[in-house]
């Protein structure tokens, strides 16, 4: 099948190991961890657990309209003609689903995606000298700008806003400057909402019930993945495509990706004692993913002392880092590998003479099978001789389609995780405590 899908056959003893997981029904702990989820299932579709006014990104594929998506293809066309910069503000939620999707998908050392204005990222940190530079950088090149916070508060991308607002109406008078702006916020309160109504620029709507870190299928991803060039369409057609498979009228163990990898996760944390889940990787654009990932668990799970502590490892580089501990240090972890099933170009290594870099073993193949020979020996290593469970998630191409379903299969995986470790995986209350040191500081 075409899509995304798990391989639990590293980790597990050999034979069904889905079946294992899902077809336990003697009483076990592993049923009963079974049984959690089953309630969690019900608890997120039916809307009646902890947080659930934050429930609008369940059914949000299937609803965003057509005429939503044009408008913001339209703006973001404008845009692109206008900008050879486009500066995205937002931290979090607000921005890293954005960053996620955008480098998993354009060329790699490429700026951008051809004939689209390159992203850079602003109000995501406080430093100053790269505030500086990126100052210096918008002197020279032209640029447009969106700024997104949902409660239009937020500290970091207000700073960069009122500083960037202010280069861009010296750059640009502020007529021009206005044109240059949209701002992404709630539909009616916050400093944000204020400002851009007084100003008078375009903006699209965070939905009330969408929270930061479940808000990339919303304006908050699609305008500036729109501007970068990103497929929408096919994203949230993918994302859509998820849910159809994940929401069903009963819960389907066999087809429920999520479930799946909700109770692997909830074995591990639960039955083997594991604080950490590493995820990993074999492929460069998936970085991104992977730090949006640790947001959305981090965030979601981590709070009244439970939770698995989401991070994440690109290999092969890591392995000449981290590897040595992942083999042999602490039994701490398991590892969820995103897996690339197929890249969008071919190398072949090539046959030399006189072989004197000895490496005519593998001239004849492709990179990318040396690079699968790499995870299969690693996670081979990492599940037999290091005794890590390790399961795979398997991802056919970096594709806008492919990168929707994994979206929405993470942020589904998630509610269901949170709900059946009985946290609501939709506040973050623990993240106030160092803004009111820093506001007590600061003399706010
Ligand atoms: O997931 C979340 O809710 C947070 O990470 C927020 O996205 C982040 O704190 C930014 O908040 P805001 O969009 O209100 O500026």
């Amino acid at each position: 099948m075409n899509s995304l899908r798990l391989d639990f056959t590293y980790g597990l003893e050999a034979g069904n190991a889905l079946r294992k997981l899902t077809e336990q029904q003697d009483g076990s702990a592993v049923a009963a961890l079974q049984e959690r989820i089953a309630k969690a299932y019900r608890t997120l579709l039916d809307g009646t657990g902890a947080g659930n006014d934050f429930l609008g990104w369940v059914r949000l594929p299937e609803q965003i309209s057509e005429a939503e998506t044009e408008a913001m293809i339209a703006k973001a066309e404008e845009f692109k003609k206008k900008s050879e910069l486009f500066v995205c503000i937002g931290i979090g939620g607000s921005y890293l689903g954005t960053r996620a999707v955008t480098e998993a998908l354009k060329p790699q050392l490429a700026a951008a995606m051809p004939g689209c204005p390159a992203i850079v990222y602003a109000g995501h940190q406080l430093g100053q000298d790269y505030m500086n530079e990126l100052l210096e950088l918008l002197d020279k090149h032209d640029y447009t700008l969106c700024v997104i916070s949902k409660s239009g508060t937020t500290t970091e991308p207000a700073i960069a806003f009122r500083l960037l607002r202010n280069h861009l109406e010296k750059k640009y008078g502020k007529e021009e400057a206005r044109q240059r702006i949209v701002a992404i916020t709630d539909r009616a309160k916050g400093a944000l909402r204020t400002l851009a109504t007084e100003e008078g620029y375009t903006t699209y709507v965070v939905p009330d019930n969408i929270g930061g870190r479940y808000s990339v299928l919303s304006p908050v991803g699609l305008f500036p993945l729109a501007v970068a060039g990103v497929d929408i369409k096919a994203l949230v057609a993918g994302a859509a495509q998820m849910q159809a498979r994940l929401i069903t009228p009963h819960l389907d163990w066999a087809s429920n990706i999520a479930a799946q990898y909700a109770l692997f996760r909830q074995i591990q944390y639960v039955e083997k004692g594991k604080k950490v889940e590493l995820l990993v990787n074999f492929e460069p654009r998936f970085y991104y993913l992977s730090e949006w990932w640790k947001q959305l668990y981090g965030e979601s799970e981590g709070k009244q002392g439970k939770g698995l502590f989401p991070s994440n490892a690109g290999f092969t580089t890591d392995l000449h880092s981290l590897g040595q501990y992942i083999q042999e240090g602490e039994r701490l972890f398991f590892e969820s590998v995103l897996s690339l099933e197929k890249q969008h170009t071919s190398i072949i290594i090539p046959q030399e003479k006189r072989n004197l870099d000895g490496m005519n073993f593998v001239a004849g193949k492709e990179m990318a099978y040396v690079n699968q020979k790499a995870e299969e020996g690693t996670l081979m290593a990492h599940s037999e001789q290091g005794n890590v469970p390790v399961l795979r998630i398997v991802v056919p191409q970096l594709t806008a389609l492919h990168i929707g379903e994994l979206i929405y299969f993470f942020e589904f995986a998630c509610g269901l995780s949170g709900y059946s470790m009985d946290v609501n995986p939709f506040d973050q209350p623990g993240v106030e405590a160092y803004k009111q040191n820093m506001f007590r500081l600061l003399g706010k």
